[in-house]
């Protein structure tokens, strides 16, 4: 799998650190683009800098993690070969792959504890875009991108 890229503000800190170390035991490459601390920083800092990565196609996919996960995913969809998705919760994460083709996969570190968290960044790494009509679809909206 192509290194993923991870980037998260202060309120996300403490789960980026659980996943890049839950990454890294699965043996893939995982860039931390920051934050690197609780100190308190602006998340759209932090999602632009991994969102524009993932636009212009440097990286195939990443995560981002904030407080809720709504910042982040607000900042990353402003890019437009970026499909972010904020998943707290396991079937989302899974259907976004699945029918949404995501890039991004968004989560709140102040909503979901990291053993839910692990699960469904494995879940959404593995699980394949179906394509077919929900092709289609992503190109009423995303064009070729
Ligand atoms: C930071 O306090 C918090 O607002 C941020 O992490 C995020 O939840 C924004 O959507």
């Amino acid at each position: 799998m192509p290194p993923l890229a991870i980037g998260c503000d202060h309120a996300g800190y403490e789960l980026k650190e659980i996943v890049k170390k839950y990454l890294i035991s699965l043996d893939l490459q995982v860039d931390d683009l920051g934050t690197d601390s609780e100190k308190s920083v602006d998340y759209p800092d932090f999602g632009s800098r991994v969102a524009e990565k993932v636009d212009c196609g440097e990286y195939k996919s990443a995560i981002l993690i904030c407080g809720t996960g709504i910042g982040m995913s607000m900042v990353a969809n402003r890019f437009s070969g970026v499909r972010a998705a904020l998943c707290n919760d396991l079937f989302s994460a899974i259907m976004s792959r699945r029918h949404n083709d995501a890039n991004i996969l968004v989560m709140g570190g102040r909503v979901i504890g990291s053993e839910l968290a692990k699960e469904i960044v494995g879940a959404w790494i593995k699980t394949p875009f179906e394509g077919g009509r929900h092709s289609q679809r992503l190109k009423k909206f995303c064009g070729g991108k």
